[in-house]
């Protein structure tokens, strides 16, 4: 394999996960560079079923190095209940598992803020959130008041930022948002100088590491979160989260220079699914989207929101191909369509009477995108033993085509075609 990103091309919850961890075993080091516990990434092996919010789903696979980068804000209560579950499940995370000590760290005041700041919303506004605190991270990060991971290396210097921080979010989230603030410092305090003696070892420069492993010719994975619609600056602002989670953060959020990079996957889920508020031209709210929505299991991972569901949208995943320099797909959830009679695949919108290829970048436009489509056969068959892509039915091949022909004939990398590790189809590897 080569240095390889891999990148949401959607709403997330592609099955990002399932895909990292079959690459991963051609990988040597697996980073996580944006997001935070926002993040739900299952993958399911050997009969165990793992979700991962904070660790990067790389752990699982013995021997292999996952790195937490500076480019995600660090929820350490999180990531400590992972490492524990994991290590009650005999999985050796010691020596092999490293987050940057130039990590934003996610405190309690920030789950609280966000949500009050959802809850002062008129229901129209609301971004529908995870509630992990992840966008008042980001603001107390960019306008320079956020503490960091190694922060913590110096005790008195970390209790004197967060009793600050502490009394202005007290400030803010009582008086601007008027809502109740029953935090106690000391109680936190109290908390985080324990996480602070569980932490500690996991801290390090993890650039160098990434520079070093680079230079010794190591294969680093990238594991991107949420996707690309959701980006701060790309996705369907302001319903987006607020990080940059296209490939192009892999390099800020890592600390690695973009020469390095090889390869971008996409993840390309076979129709389309949102959690949270925002617009989705192809959402189906009839049964049809009901049978997706149960079929494949469409309940997020990290908040078990029933997720919105539609048909795939070329026009989405076009743009997608853009501004993440995609050089494969990986097809999900394929499977889930099995039972449908008929597939529609949105091929462009019509927005004011006019045809339109390119995904607006403004909401109000995108608000009056009306999809059109091209109605295929549904395949009526179960794909689940299919183990080479010739051996799929021919209707399956044939909307599989047509997704890549809409999208610039992008290769596939696989077709996944069930939840479980083995279910995937090689087709074109790296
Ligand atoms: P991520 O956030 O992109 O890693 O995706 P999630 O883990 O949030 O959601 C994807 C869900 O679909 C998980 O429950 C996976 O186990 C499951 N999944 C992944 N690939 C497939 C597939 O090809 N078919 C089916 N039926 N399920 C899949
Ligand atoms: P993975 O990595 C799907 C959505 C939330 C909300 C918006 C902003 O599992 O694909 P935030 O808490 O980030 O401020 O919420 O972003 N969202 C996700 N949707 N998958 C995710 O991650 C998501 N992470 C955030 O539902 O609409
Ligand atoms: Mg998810």
């Amino acid at each position: 394999m080569a240095n390889t990103i891999v990148v949401g091309t959607q709403w997330g919850d592609e099955g990002k996960a399932k895909i990292i961890d079959y690459l991963t075993r051609s990988a040597d080091i697996i980073v996580r560079f944006q997001g935070g516990a926002n993040a739900g990434h299952t993958v399911i092996a050997e009969g165990k079923k793992f979700v991962f919010h904070m660790v990067p789903s790389g752990i699982i696979t013995p021997d292999k190095v996952c790195i937490v980068g500076n480019g995600v804000v660090f929820d350490a209560q999180q990531f400590l209940r992972e490492v524990n579950e994991l290590r009650a499940m005999g999985v050796t995370v010691d020596g092999r598992l490293f987050v940057s000590d130039l990590a934003h760290l996610v405190l309690p005041f920030h789950r609280l803020e966000d949500a009050a700041a959802e809850s002062c919303k008129k229901d129209m506004y609301k971004i529908g959130t995870t509630g992990r605190g992840i966008g008042p991270a980001y603001t107390d990060k960019v306008a320079r008041t956020g503490i960091r991971v190694g922060d913590l290396l110096d005790w008195d210097l970390f209790t004197g930022k967060f009793n600050r921080s502490f009394s202005t979010k007290r400030t803010l989230i009582t008086t601007a948002y008027d809502v109740r603030f029953d935090l106690n410092a000391a109680a936190i305090l109290d908390e985080f100088s324990r996480i602070r003696t569980a932490l500690l070892p996991f801290v390090i420069d993890t650039a160098e590491r990434l520079f070093e492993a680079i230079r010794a010719k190591k294969q680093l994975l990238f594991e991107g979160a949420q996707g690309t619609f959701l980006d701060i600056d790309h996705g369907t602002y302001p319903f987006v989260t607020s990080s940059n989670t296209i490939a192009g953060a892999a390099c800020t959020g890592s600390g690695i220079g973009p020469l390095s990079i090889d390869h971008v996957v996409g993840i390309v889920k076979a129709y389309t699914t949102r959690v949270g508020n925002g617009p989705f031209p192809t959402e189906l709210t009839d049964a049809t989207g009901e049978t997706l929505r149960s079929v494949g299991h469409e309940f997020g991972a990290t908040t078990g929101r029933p997720r919105r569901c539609g048909w795939f949208d070329s026009v989405m995943v076009r743009k997608a191909v853009q501004i993440n320099g995609l050089t494969r797909f990986a097809l999900t959830k394929i499977d889930v369509m099995n039972h449908l009679d008929e597939i529609r695949i949105c091929t462009h919108y019509e927005i004011d009477g006019k045809k339109v290829d390119q995904f607006p970048s403004g909401h109000s436009l995108l608000e009056k995108a009306k999809p059109v489509y091209e109605t295929m056969e549904g395949w009526k068959a179960d794909i689940a033993g299919c183990t080479r892509y010739a051996d799929l039915p021919a209707k399956t091949i044939a909307y599989i085509e047509r997704l890549r022909n809409l999208c610039y004939n992008m290769p596939l990398l696989v077709v996944s075609t069930g939840p479980d590790r083995k279910q995937t189809i090689e087709v074109e590897p790296l």
